[in-house]
């Protein structure tokens, strides 16, 4: 049994599809271990994107992250990270494949509707990030 995170950004929160994306994981076996809405800083936001701190997208990236409220989860199930990858579609959503989240909910490769770790070693640290172990359940 896999658990990733999972980030429904400001855009997709702004939209108010927040209901229709988590559909899509529990439609597809993914279970929700653990959710909460939260307003990132700029600090929370570049720590979390710590890896992408050289890239020049970075100071854009922290300032959509922080421009409204997001939606963290930990998806729980078998080849959760792989089977939320697939369900959210290519990075930039101009690439990504149709019925995926981004392709239908996604407007550019920054306001890209969704984020998931790409690794089990980053979903650890991902979900640890945001979660402490009584609220992943
Ligand atoms: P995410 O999966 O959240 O990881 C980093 C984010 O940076 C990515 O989704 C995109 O929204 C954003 N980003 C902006 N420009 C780029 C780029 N050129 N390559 C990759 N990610 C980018």
């Amino acid at each position: 049994m896999e658990q990733t995170l999972s980030i429904i950004k400001p855009d997709a929160v702004a939209k108010n599809v927040i209901g229709k994306i988590v559909d899509r994981f529990e439609t597809n076996g993914l279970k929700i271990a653990a959710m909460k809405r939260v307003q990132l800083s700029a600090a929370d936001a570049g720590a979390f994107y710590a890896v992408h701190a050289q890239r020049p997208f970075f100071g854009e990236l922290v300032e959509f992250m922080t421009s409204g409220p997001v939606v963290v989860m930990v998806l729980e199930g078998e080849n959760a990270l792989s089977k939320n990858r697939e369900l959210m579609g290519a990075t930039n959503p101009k690439e990504a494949e149709a019925g995926t989240i981004r392709a239908d909910f996604a407007e550019s490769i920054d306001a890209n509707a969704v984020h998931g770790s790409d690794s089990l070693e980053n979903a650890k640290i991902e979900i640890n990030f945001f979660f402490c172990g009584r609220e992943i359940a």
